[in-house]
């Protein structure tokens, strides 16, 4: 019902954009069109009711914008808000002008920007508190990621939008902030043209480069897992936050989308590819107590690529340009579309965590870049994890965990 007011309203729309209505009175038409209302049981009709507006200022108090504060009639269905921010390119179109909308309790913030985003901007090198990072700049503000508070990521987009570069940023972060506390595991599905070259950094515990090292490093990290469960439970502890432990393990898949089973392999690879998804679905449901994060980053968005598990238990999720709503659906969530609606701009994802959501600009990290913040950590000898593993040394375990250099 919603959807057909709206499609009947787009005619409607047209007309206010030619007229030099202001913006207030614009937003209010919009109202109207899309009918965000009620209509009480005397057909009385209540809209949203007009509180005050105020310039919007950026992290350098310039003015960018300004915010329409509205009170949201008692009873408004969600879903009749759900499908406003859905359909937030109605307002774009209506004023010519990027607009984001906010809930906050019983008020609707209209936020008008006079900005864009930014088309690019480069990493920068800063010192952030706790396990955060950056992800990107929206019209207002640098938008971090608290590894803390929400353990594990899910990311989605079309090829060449910019996933690998955000890993690539998040790794850069994550060691120059934590250089002694991190532990990655990376997995570069793309035969390791990425991710290789940071095997010598003292940081990275191990890079595997195709489903069987996958299966390997992932056997491993499971092992170190059922170690740091026992120490757990040993000193009483439920969850790395409560505990004075530093390490932070992160688990980090490049092109995921290579783990699925597909009909054309044998029984054996079959159950190599399902266990490498299981083991990651075991480490996203059970490890983020434990210190573990996991990045599960894939082009592929339909269900079979992402496990339920995963999915449910990343609380973080980012996508790039992806083609279609439903594609988009699938990273972010039932009814988030915004991603195939994202211009087509390497770099512009939307983020979500939790219950908020940004659009935004990633920041572009060279090779160079990230290899100039990392010098101090290239060692140039070979990796042995098993020296690293669990806290809980026993023999069966070191015996078990022998990993292997695949050069
Ligand atoms: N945040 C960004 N800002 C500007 N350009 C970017 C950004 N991320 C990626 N790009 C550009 O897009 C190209 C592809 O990015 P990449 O991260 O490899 O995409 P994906 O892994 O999704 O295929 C990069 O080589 C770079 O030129
Ligand atoms: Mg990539």
């Amino acid at each position: 019902m919603i959807i057909e007011s709206i499609g009947a309203s787009l005619l409607l729309l047209s007309a206010i954009r030619t007229t030099n209505m202001s913006d207030k009175k614009k937003i209010e038409k919009i109202f109207e069109y899309t009918k965000t209302w009620i209509t009480t049981q005397g057909n009385e009709i209540k809209k949203p009711q007009f509180i005050r507006k105020e310039a919007i200022t950026n992290e350098n108090e310039e003015s960018i914008g300004m915010l329409y504060v509205y009170r949201l009639p008692l009873g408004l269905p969600y879903k009749k808000l759900e499908y406003l921010n859905d359909n937030i390119g109605v307002f774009k179109d209506g004023l010519h002008k990027n607009v984001e909308i906010e809930f906050d309790g019983g008020m609707l913030h209209v936020n008008v920007y006079e900005t864009d985003l930014p088309r690019k901007w480069n990493y920068e090198d800063e010192e952030l508190e706790g396990w955060k990072v950056p992800i990107g700049k929206t019209y207002k503000e640098l938008i971090t990621h608290d590894f803390d508070a929400t353990p594990h990521m899910v990311g989605g987009g079309t090829t060449r939008y910019g996933k690998t570069n955000l890993m690539k940023v998040m790794i850069t972060s994550l060691i120059a902030n934590h250089p002694e506390d991190v532990e990655l595991f990376l997995i570069d599905l793309k035969a390791g043209v990425e991710f290789d070259r940071y095997k010598n950094l003292k940081q990275v515990k191990a890079v595997a480069k195709n489903v069987y090292e996958t299966h390997q490093l992932l056997t491993e990290v499971m092992m170190i897992l059922e170690g740091e469960k026992a120490f757990y439970r040993e000193n009483g502890w439920s969850n790395i936050v409560e505990s004075p432990l530093k390490k932070r393990r992160f688990v980090i898949i490049d092109e995921a989308g290579d783990l699925v089973p597909e009909k054309f392999m044998s029984k054996q690879e079959k159950d190599m590819h399902a266990e490498c998804q299981w083991m990651l679905s075991h480490i996203a449901r059970i490890g983020g107590a434990f210190g573990f994060r996991e990045l599960f980053f894939s082009q592929y968005t339909t269900a079979d690529v992402l496990p339920r598990q995963i999915k449910q238990n990343c609380d973080a999720k980012i996508s790039f340009k992806l083609q279609n709503g439903y594609s988009s659906e699938v990273v972010l969530g039932e009814g988030n579309t915004q991603a195939a609606e994202l211009e087509k701009i390497p770099g512009r994802a939307i983020f979500k965590d939790g219950a908020s959501m940004y659009k935004l600009q990633v920041p572009k990290i060279t090779d160079n870049q990230m290899e100039k913040l990392l010098q101090d950590y290239y060692e140039s000898k070979r990796k042995d994890v098993t020296n690293e593993v669990g806290r809980k040394k026993n023999e069966d375990t070191d015996n078990l965990i022998e990993f292997r250099d695949h050069d």
